[in-house]
């Protein structure tokens, strides 16, 4: 009989340790390690791993190509984030904090799917039957395709996917259905992944694709989904502040596609909509260039995206100064205003400093470098960056300003939304487009030199 093990995971990163501690060792965070029993191979495999039926191997060429069709969705702002759709018998996570969006964004999807595809099957364990019908007469038209099951027993689940057999099922949420026959809480690491294995399972041996939504949390009392990420065929996280209305769906591990790609959606009092032109709804805000701001050609995925960056210094004559960014890593902050400090001759040793990325979107590409150091100059001349002006580039640590990939795409979004100018690495400038005018830059000072000229300059001293 083989021996049952027990290791400790850690309900927010996953991690594995042999010895229970006070502090994960691989997220550091505090509290978080639960005891987790791994069952023994032939209890975990029965029934699964009949002899006989064992798997031979085939020739590469002769195994069967993959050509069944996806399951597609009205809105192309998931099909993409999927690779083109649910793939049959996949496993999908969708994780996000509680009040995102995440079962507004799945009640679409499912309606969706009950249009084109027949029977959905929604099991939610977090909300009554009633409720969610109230959700779904909200967002649209209730549909008999759609199946609920108010249940929390994972074997109830199992059971009512493998009777119906679904075009799509929906877990709602993962932390809230347990496995009777283990004697540990719902939402404990145990019951999590045990009953994502058994869904996983399920999703395998019927075709159907499962989605499982789980919950972020802050405080960690449940076990979070990065517990089941390395399990799951596709993590999909659905991101956004609460008050404003952007949500960013964006896939993390995707087995059946990139993932870089992101999906943009808006909630308005019909649900969630999807966004298809993001720089028209960015940029809606944004009258005319205001001092302090920059308007940069992001690529999220395949799509480029103009966000705009804001900062704002203000004098702080204390020992402590404050650096914060809302939308853009800190660090990096941090890299580029020593960079125009010492490279672009500004002093900021008593300003606080304050970033923000409108519209809660949030760059992760070192081309918004450049965009990010003009807002500070513009600051302290007390002048806006002409207007219709975009900036691309990256900035090096001796102040150089670095090409960046796919420059063409940038700026012919930025073309597409009325921009004029943009100020942009030296030798990127093939890929301009008619009436977009470029400055080609080698370095920081230069940038700043051509994005305000000398009668500015003179105009505000
Ligand atoms: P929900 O999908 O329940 O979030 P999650 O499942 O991630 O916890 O979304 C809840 C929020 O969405 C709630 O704050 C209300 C808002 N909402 C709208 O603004 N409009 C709508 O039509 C719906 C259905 C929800
Ligand atoms: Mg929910």
């Amino acid at each position: 009989m083989p021996k049952t093990t027990i290791t400790f995971v850690c309900r927010d990163c996953g991690g594995e340790s042999l010895r229970w501690a006070g502090q994960c060792p691989h997220c550091r965070a505090w509290n978080t390690l639960e005891e987790f029993t791994v069952k023994p191979a032939a209890a975990r495999h029965a029934g699964s791993n009949r002899p006989g039926e064992r798997a031979r191997p085939v020739p590469i060429t002769e195994v069967e190509e993959d050509d069944e069709p996806r399951i597609r969705l009205a809105w192309d702002e998931i099909n993409r984030v999927l690779g083109g759709g649910f793939v049959k018998g996949s496993l999908v996570l969708v994780g996000g904090e509680p009040g995102v969006g995440k079962s507004t964004l799945l009640m679409h999807a499912a309606l969706q799917v009950t249009a084109r595809h027949g029977t959905v099957l929604y099991a939610s364990a977090e909300e009554s039957a009633r409720q969610v019908r109230m959700r779904a007469a909200r967002l649209g038209a209730l549909r008999p395709e759609l199946l609920m099951l108010a249940e929390n027993d994972v074997d109830a689940v199992i059971a009512a996917i493998e009777e119906t057999r679904p075009a799509l099922a929906v877990v709602d949420s993962i932390q809230t259905v347990y496995d009777a026959s283990l004697d540990s809480a719902p939402g404990s690491v145990t019951q999590v992944r045990e009953a994502a294995g058994r869904l996983m399972r399920t999703a395998k041996e019927t075709g159907v694709p499962i989605v499982l939504v789980g919950h972020v949390t802050k405080d960690g009392a449940i076990a979070g989904p990065r517990v089941l990420e390395h399990m799951v065929d596709t993590v999909l996280y659905l991101e956004g502040e609460r008050r404003l209305d952007f949500r960013i769906l964006r896939a993390t591990k995707n087995r059946f596609g990139a993932t870089d790609e992101i999906g943009i959606f808006a909630m308005g009092d019909g649900g969630l909509h999807e966004v298809e032109d993001p720089s028209a709804v960015l940029l809606a805000e944004m009258s005319r260039a205001a001092t302090g701001t920059a308007v940069v050609p992001i690529l999220e995925g395949t799509r480029p995206l103009l966000v705009e960056i804001q900062s704002l210094l203000s004098s702080n004559e204390g020992a402590l100064l404050r650096r914060t960014a809302n939308g853009i890593d800190l660090n990096r902050v941090h890299m580029i205003l020593a960079v125009v400090e010492k490279r672009g001759n500004i002093n900021l040793a008593q300003k606080d400093v304050f970033v923000n990325v409108a519209g809660g979107i949030r760059i992760t590409e070192t081309a918004a470098d450049l965009g990010l150091a003009l807002t500070i100059a513009s600051n302290l001349r007390n002048a806006p960056l002409p207007d219709g002006t975009v900036a691309i580039g990256e900035l090096g640590l001796a102040g150089e300003v670095r090409r960046v990939a796919q420059m063409e795409r940038r700026l012919s979004e930025a073309a597409r939304r009325g921009f004029t100018r943009a100020i942009i690495p030296r030798g990127a400038g093939d890929g301009a487009t008619g009436s977009m005018r470029t400055i080609e830059v080698r370095d920081l000072a230069e940038a700043i030199d051509s994005a305000f000229p000398a009668h500015i300059k003179s105009g505000v001293a």
